[in-house]
């Protein structure tokens, strides 16, 4: 690894909305690469093998944020607005509410050689600003119940547990964590 990358990387990066041109078999292997550390704690996460059909379908609903350094994508995370996360989720609890304001970020990966140098923060932050920008009363995630140093993470940033879920891809429960926007 370059002598760089030891460094924090958040003020050398761009975070701006996937385009038409962006490869989504690049991102679809970033998810892979992310997400092949639950995979080898047994937990098998949608995104850790999902095709690349399926990532076509999920950057179409809500607003797919994509984090560039030196002009290659490193990370993303997907917002959603209440509206976009009620219709992906119906029946989920918490998520199903429109009324209750509740925006929603997910598929949040930075890939592995990037991971712990801010970037993943600078793409969380960027999701928190969007529900602030559009109003939205609640920012909620969720997350696999066995990764317990995501849970710990997202706890540390304010969000709270609000309900459990499982989602019929995986072989866990999730957790649904919530924090109220601004806080
Ligand atoms: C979650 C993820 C997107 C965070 O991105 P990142 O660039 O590593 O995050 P940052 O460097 O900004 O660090 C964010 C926090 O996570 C912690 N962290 C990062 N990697 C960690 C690890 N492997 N183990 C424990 N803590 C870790 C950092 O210490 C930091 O904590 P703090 O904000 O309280 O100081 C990234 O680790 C990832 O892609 N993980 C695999 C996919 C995944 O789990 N996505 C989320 C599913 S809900």
């Amino acid at each position: 690894m370059s002598p760089l990358l030891h460094e924090r990387l958040a003020n050398k990066i761009r975070i701006r909305l996937l385009e038409p041109e962006d490869s989504l078999a690049h991102l679809t292997g970033l998810l892979h690469r992310a997400y092949k550390q639950h995979m080898e704690r047994g937990i098998q996460a949608l995104a850790a093998f999902q095709p690349e059909e399926v990532t076509r379908r999920r950057v179409s609903d809500g607003e797919c944020y994509v984090a560039l350094y030196m002009g290659r994508v490193v990370g993303t995370i997907m917002f959603k607005s209440p509206e976009q996360t009620a219709r992906a989720w119906p029946g989920v609890p918490w998520f199903d509410r429109p009324e209750g304001g509740v925006a929603s970020f997910s598929q949040f990966a930075v890939e592995p050689e990037y991971q712990g140098k801010g970037i993943g923060m600078e793409l969380l932050r960027r999701a928190e600003d969007r529900a602030a920008a559009i109003n939205a009363a609640e920012l909620a995630l969720s997350t696999p119940g066995p990764a317990e140093w995501l849970v710990a993470m997202y706890a540390r940033h304010g969000y709270r547990e609000v309900a459990r879920w499982h989602w019929r891809e995986t072989n866990y429960d999730s957790l649904i964590m919530s924090k109220p926007v601004g806080a």
